[in-house]
């Protein structure tokens, strides 16, 4: 061999025994804590690299339009254990990815709590859901959870939701050309307002949902918090929103000194005025990061799912057709003299809340979800150690062939019969922590489509938009597109 020939070899040797030493760093630090026995009992998987784990190949699988690689890529090398050890948003983690292993997780609070990355939770909060003691979010979630949800609640908010819509579509029909999801999230952001600060003026309401959309970019994106960079700008939103809801609040207590308690007239005065049964109430923090969370979480998903339920029938013109006959049939049916849509018909939408459970499943609005292992827990007979963060992976359940047939196509017609075996289909979660807001989404989404079914059509301008899958799914124009009347004529 000659000098040269050696000096690759050594080199590429040299290159390789760097990749052997790095590729291990993590496992050494993290595994080795765990000492030999519990170790083998590990799930297999791969902890990337020093530092970033596997952000790497997640976040390339999720910008290159290729979500669900990142998981079968697990699958293909380590197969179908559904368990699998990694590194990701700087801790050691274990992904769950099959149905009764989620299942398993979101019920059992005795050993998981929630376990967001460190940058998410400065970003919603520490006051949150997300970080309260499990005591304190029984409390405040029994609180705001049931006037959302109870049939009383939703019946008062019918009559609003469908005012806004009806006025929404007319204003859209005239307005050209629109960012369809951006619209949306106005609506579905007016809506959470009414519930919970139902007195904000337009300015505060209009720079809220201005700068919430750059609080959520930065919720999975990588924490670098610089100039330029998302998470900077999220961190940066966080900051105005604080201030702007402090505002509100300082409003609401100096009224209340002046004129007392109020009647409770919206969410934001049940939670200055709750009271715990020591006496304790809410401090300005806590009411702000419950407001923040609220907020956010009950418009974002909301407008995103309803742009894609309208996107995807618009796509299947054979399952718009059975969509809109259902609704002309309700209309048919209802007494004279009756305006306007009840709960009752609502409930009786039963092809379109199919069509509402294909477009959850397909577009998986909220792909993972996280816990920490607060003891250790076996998952399908392998370990999840105590401290290690677990990510229910909601996406790869609804995505994995095995569990939905032809998992990427759209087929409404997939939710006839039995319902679902429990696990496979977890869009709001499950356990203690299911979304609080499921039927209050699934009434604003049936309310617009009602109307949208009944009276106009989509024309989207770049109808092949690629997507951007983080941090929700999303084309990237924002669904570009005109809004038209449908009159009978030119049906
Ligand atoms: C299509 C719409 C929606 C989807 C797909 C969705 C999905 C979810 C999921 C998966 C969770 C569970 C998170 C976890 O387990 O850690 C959750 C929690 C939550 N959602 Fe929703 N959501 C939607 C709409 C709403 C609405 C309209 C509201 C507001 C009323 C809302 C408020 C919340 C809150 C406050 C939590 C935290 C619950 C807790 O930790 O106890 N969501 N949502």
């Amino acid at each position: 061999m000659d000098l040269g020939s050696l000096t690759v070899a050594i080199v590429v040797g040299l290159l390789g025994a760097l990749y052997w030493v790095l590729k291990r760093v993590n496992e050494w630090v993290y595994e080795s804590k765990l000492g030999e026995e519990r170790r083998s009992r590990l799930p297999p998987g791969d902890m990337g690299w020093p530092l970033i784990g596997n952000m790497w190949s997640f976040l390339r699988a999720f910008k290159s339009g290729r979500p669900d690689s990142f998981i079968s890529s697990y699958v293909k090398r380590f197969n179908r254990t559904g368990v699998y050890k990694s590194f990701m948003f700087g801790s050691p983690t274990i992904m769950v990815t099959y149905p009764e292993g989620c299942k398993q997780v979101l019920m059992d609070d005795e050993h998981f709590i929630p376990g967001w990355p460190k940058a998410t939770l400065k970003l919603v909060g520490r006051k949150s859901f997300v970080g309260l003691p499990h005591e304190e979010h029984k409390w405040i979630r029994k609180l705001t959870a049931a006037p959302i949800n109870g049939h009383d609640a939703l019946c008062v908010y019918l009559k609003f939701i469908e005012e806004i819509v009806v006025s929404s579509l007319e204003k859209l029909s005239n307005a050209g050309e629109i960012e369809f999801l951006t619209e949306l999230r106005r609506l579905t952001f007016r809506i959470i307002m009414h519930i919970f600060m139902s007195t904000a003026s337009e300015a505060i309401m209009e720079e809220l949902e201005r700068v919430y959309t750059n609080l959520n970019y930065g919720m999975r994106a990588m924490a670098i918090n610089l100039p330029g960079f998302v998470y900077h700008r999220a961190l940066k939103a966080r900051r105005r929103l604080v201030e702007i809801l402090q505002s509100v609040v300082d409003e609401r207590r100096a009224g209340k000194r002046r004129n007392g308690a109020s009647k409770g007239k919206d969410m934001m005065d049940a939670l200055l005025e709750i009271k715990d049964e020591n006496g304790r109430s809410l401090t300005d923090e806590e009411v702000i990061d419950v407001l923040i969370m609220y907020l956010n979480a009950g418009h974002e998903s909301s407008g995103h799912i309803t742009m894609w339920t309208t996107v995807l029938l618009q796509e299947h013109p054979e399952f718009l057709e059975k969509a809109k006959a259902e609704q002309e049939e309700i209309v048919r049916n209802r007494p004279p003299g009756q305006k306007g849509l009840t709960l009752k018909e609502v409930r009786q939408m039963d092809y379109l809340s199919k069509v509402i459970d294909e477009t959850l499943r397909l577009v998986n609005i909220s792909f993972v979800v996280f816990r920490e292992a607060t003891s250790d827990v076996n998952v399908n007979g392998y370990l999840i150690p105590k401290g290690w963060k677990v990510q229910v992976w909601f996406r790869n359940v609804h995505m994995d062939s095995e569990v939905h047939s032809e998992p990427k196509e759209f087929n409404p017609s997939r939710w006839e019969g039995p319902p679902p075996k429990a696990g496979t289909f977890i869009p709001f979660g499950g356990g203690s922590r299911l979304c609080p807001g499921n039927d209050l989404a699934k009434l604003e989404i049936g309310i617009f489509m009602h109307y949208f079914l009944l009276g106009y059509k989509l024309t989207r301008v770049n109808p092949k938009c690629p997507l951007r899958y983080l941090p929700h799914p999303r084309p990237i124009d924002n669904c570009l597109a005109r809004i038209t009347k449908v009159t009978p004529q030119a049906k």
